[in-house]
């Protein structure tokens, strides 16, 4: 960090030299000004704090004043005054001095005011980038939308993240804001100050999986050549997110559930019982109800998740907050992109809000991204969005192709159907999911022959 800039402005050059040379002993940068202009010229210069002779001989301090916080609200000014008005005092700090200091002044003192303020300045600077960085991209701002859905939501994550419970379970399709949603709940608990731990159950075998979160001792495998804690251990004190529970095999959710019941676990090969405080939040974009019916999860442990559950609504239920959020990422990606891009022109805005979304928020945003990268004006129009890409992808996780090969006719036939089924034969859900228009998939209904029961 560079030092600090100082601006002295008096028209004496012997109060100038004398500060000047005080406060360049304490390492500080210091310039000089002799009237009222030459102060607002110099000032340009990037300074951090001005002392201010009140009487200058083209003005008084109190004009110089006002100029200065205009341009820079932040810069700290300590006003001199040659005789002890109060009035001019009081007048000076309404204007946003940070002190003022009567003449004939101690150098001591006011080498320690500079100080002070200083120091109270990059202290406040810090604060704000730390929040900025860390805080803010958590704050429950973060989560845009003023649906009811959505502020139901927010209000029950906030009880949740106050609220003692160990275990949440987050549900909802792909894209929704399950992973935002845990690390908000992480970061305004009381447990915001230790770790929040990351793991997504489907990403590792079930044996590095299980490692990965008890840990082990030494030689508990072929490779385990010293003990490892696992990610329950790190997180103490903190939460630990699982992500795809779902896809957790039934051995390892036998053991989830005596630690969610018991709070400790063995680590693997080792005997010794580990205590640890952690929230589990767990999140899965399957029905879990569902998964246990067909045998693949454990009910109790479902049971034992489900005692706090969040259901995160696709954005096609909450058309209403598609305009914010594209609000939203129009705001980051201008900063982002440095660009100037103002909103989105009606018909723009509408198209968005009547497509499916099947990729959800994360759709969205790559939709918003892609738009902003392109468009030469200021205002979105329909035309710089490409909603949707292949119909392969638009319709999400699940697409099945037909199995004997690609048959263009059998493979619109399959979208079309799929995209009915998803939408419960919403023509006009389904129609945006694929991109068409109502006619469009109308006439393909009737092309296929197809009927809500026999389009299997
Ligand atoms: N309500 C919301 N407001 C703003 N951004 C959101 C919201 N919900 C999700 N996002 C963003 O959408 C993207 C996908 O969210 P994510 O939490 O990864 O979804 P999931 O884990 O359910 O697949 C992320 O970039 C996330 O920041
Ligand atoms: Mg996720």
């Amino acid at each position: 960090m560079p030092a600090p800039t100082i601006l002295v402005v008096d028209d004496e050059q012997l109060i100038r030299w004398s500060l000047k040379d005080r406060l360049s002993d304490q390492g500080y940068r210091v310039i000089e000004a002799d009237t009222a202009a030459s102060a607002i010229a110099r000032s340009e210069e990037g300074v951090d704090l001005v002392l201010l002779d009140y009487k200058l001989p083209d003005g008084d301090g109190l004009q110089v004043l006002k100029k200065l916080k205009e341009r820079d609200p932040d810069i700290l000014v300590i006003l001199l005054t040659a005789f002890s008005s109060i009035e001019t005092a009081v007048e000076a700090m309404k204007h946003g001095a940070y002190h003022y200091a009567n003449k004939p002044f101690n150098l001591d003192e006011i080498a320690l005011l500079v100080d002070k303020a200083l120091e109270t300045t990059r202290l406040r600077r810090e604060v704000k980038t730390l929040r900025a960085n860390q805080a803010q991209p958590y704050s429950f701002d973060r989560i845009v939308g003023a649906s009811s859905a959505l502020v139901t939501i927010k209000a029950l994550m906030r009880k949740v993240a106050s609220s003692p419970a160990s275990t949440v379970l987050l549900t909802g399709e792909s894209g929704t804001g399950k992973d935002l949603a845990a690390k908000v709940i992480h970061y305004n608990s009381d447990r915001a100050q230790k770790p929040f731990m990351n793991i997504t159950c489907s990403a590792l075998p079930e044996s590095l999986l299980e490692s990965e979160l008890f840990g082990h001792e030494k030689g508990a495998f072929t490779g385990a050549d010293r003990q490892k804690r696992g990610l329950l251990e790190t997180a103490d004190g903190g939460t630990v997110f699982l992500d795809e529970i779902g896809e957790m095999v039934p051995g390892l959710q036998a053991k989830l559930l005596r630690f969610l019941e018991e709070k400790t676990f063995k680590r693997v090969g080792g005997s010794v019982d580990i205590h640890v405080d952690v929230r589990v939040i767990a999140a899965t974009n399957r029905k879990l109800d569902e998964e246990v019916r067909a045998g693949r999860f454990r009910e109790d442990l479902y049971y034992r998740l489900n005692v706090l559950p969040i259901m995160l609504p696709p954005l096609r239920d909450r058309a209403d907050d598609i305009p914010l959020l594209v609000e939203f990422y129009i705001d980051s990606y201008n900063t982002e992109f440095k660009k100037r891009v103002r909103g989105v022109a009606p018909e723009a805005m509408k198209r968005l809000q009547t497509y499916g979304w099947p990729g959800n928020i994360r759709e969205l945003r790559n939709t918003v991204e892609r738009a902003m990268l392109l468009a030469e004006g200021d205002v979105l129009q329909g035309g710089d969005f490409t909603i949707g890409g292949s119909a392969a992808v638009r319709l999400g996780d699940r697409v099945e192709l037909p199995p004997n090969g690609i048959d263009l006719e059998q493979l619109e036939r399959s979208l079309v159907v799929q995209a009915l089924e998803r939408t419960q034969w919403n023509q006009t859900r389904a129609a945006s999911l694929l991109g068409l228009n109502r006619d469009q998939i109308r006439y393909r209904i009737e092309k296929f022959h197809l009927e809500k029961a026999n389009t299997h």
